[in-house]
């Protein structure tokens, strides 16, 4: 072979791995190997690649796949399943209440994408459980590129208080990539485990994230939209933590916005606990920040607290006075994937 021909070759991989080597030494320097990064990018066809499986159930509702319905899917993945299976949704609108039931684990459910596959469903309830469009209680369980939405009329002028949920997460080790969730009312009921949710879309006006589950969301988008019933401020979470547990809402980067106007956070529980860490705040948020309406109590065990946030609604001057500016030591556990675990059972990550 000519030397001609093999060198620039041999020259890109010497390039590349002084590169491999410079990034290895970096980040091997870099002191928390799992700090969350905005630029990963995680796809479709990578998670397929580390959950290594070619198990798949294609949903169709155009009558093109094995079943119609996502639901029917979930039925015909076999009781105390072990092994990851992939239930392909292809795209449309699919008009049903679906639920995973604890003893089916290991399932990725994987759309075309939160603006082509939709499951919707249209319910309110005094209880959110019952409301939701879409409860997972089976640990190990993946979503990607899918929208989950309940179009109930809550938030209407004059109606009853009723929530609509939209998702219903229940389980142990779950995680959403690049999924959107509409309602108005408490729209993701996140409510106990380890969670990850990943460039997600959150819409809603009031309590539209709550429970007590231990999540971060790494660059999600958090719209608000206008409560109508009453004129008073919603609220983007309500953590509900009675004691000093491991639990807590974790937003790293992502931007709150909308047409609302709205508090980061209220207390529920004596023990809330909600960080927004290097997020883009808009004006929707209010001055004040958060709230610890309902809580009739002590607010020193409260954790409600900000970590180098920006824009406009960013400004802490006007800040509840119990609500903290961390400093980056206290906010570098908040930023890590160890705060889920998630080096343990993240499939890109462990
Ligand atoms: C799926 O993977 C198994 C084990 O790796 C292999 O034996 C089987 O042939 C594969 N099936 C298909 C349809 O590729
Ligand atoms: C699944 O596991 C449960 C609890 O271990 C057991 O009671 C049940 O019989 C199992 N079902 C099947 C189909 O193996
Ligand atoms: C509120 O939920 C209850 C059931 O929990 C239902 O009977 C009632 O119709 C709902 N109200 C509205 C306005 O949807
Ligand atoms: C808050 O607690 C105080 C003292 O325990 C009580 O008097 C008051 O009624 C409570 N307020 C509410 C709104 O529950
Ligand atoms: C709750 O918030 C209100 C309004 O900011 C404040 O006046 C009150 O002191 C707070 N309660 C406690 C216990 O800090």
């Amino acid at each position: 072979m000519p030397l001609s021909f093999v060198s620039p070759f041999m020259f890109l991989k010497a390039i590349n791995i002084v590169l491999a080597t410079i990034l290895a030494t970096a980040i091997s320097f870099s002191g928390n190997v799992h700090a969350l990064s905005g630029q990963t990018v995680i796809d479709s066809p990578l998670l397929t690649q580390k959950i290594g499986t070619n198990r798949t159930i294609k949903v169709d509702i155009n009558g093109k796949g094995d079943f119609t319905s996502i639901q029917e899917a979930i039925n015909a993945v076999p009781e105390n399943n072990s092994r990851w299976i992939i239930i392909h949704v292809r795209k449309g609108v699919y008009r049903e209440k679906v639920h995973i039931p604890n003893n089916k684990p290991y399932i990725f459910m994987r759309g075309n994408g939160r603006g082509r596959t939709a499951l919707v469903w249209s319910m309110s309830s005094v209880d959110n459980k019952a409301s939701a469009t879409f409860t997972v209680e089976s640990p190990h369980f993946i979503a990607f590129g899918i929208s989950f939405k309940n179009e109930a009329p809550t938030g209407v002028a004059f109606t009853s208080q009723n929530q609509s949920v939209a998702a219903f997460v229940g389980a142990d080790m779950i995680a959403f990539y690049h999924c959107a969730f509409y309602s108005t009312h408490n729209t993701l009921f996140d409510y106990k485990g380890r969670h990850y949710y990943h460039n997600c879309y959150i819409q809603g006006s009031i309590d539209f994230i709550f429970g007590r589950a231990r999540s971060i969301f790494h660059s999600c988008e958090l719209f608000v939209i206008e409560d109508l019933r009453v004129k008073i401020l919603g609220s983007i979470t309500a953590h509900n933590r009675e004691s000093d547990d491991d639990s807590g809402f974790v937003f790293v980067k992502g931007k709150v916005y909308g047409i609302g106007n709205v508090y980061l956070g209220r207390a529920k529980g004596a023990y809330s606990r909600t960080v927004f860490a290097k997020a883009y705040l808009s004006n929707s948020v209010a001055p004040q920040g958060w709230t610890n309406w309902s809580y009739n109590g002590s607010t020193e065990n409260i954790f409600q607290a900000e970590y180098k946030c920006h824009g406009p609604g960013a400004y802490s001057a006007n800040r509840a006075e119990w609500t903290k500016q961390l400093t980056e030591e206290e906010a570098e556990r908040f930023m890590s994937i160890g705060f889920i675990d998630g080096q343990q059972w993240l499939p890109v990550w462990h």
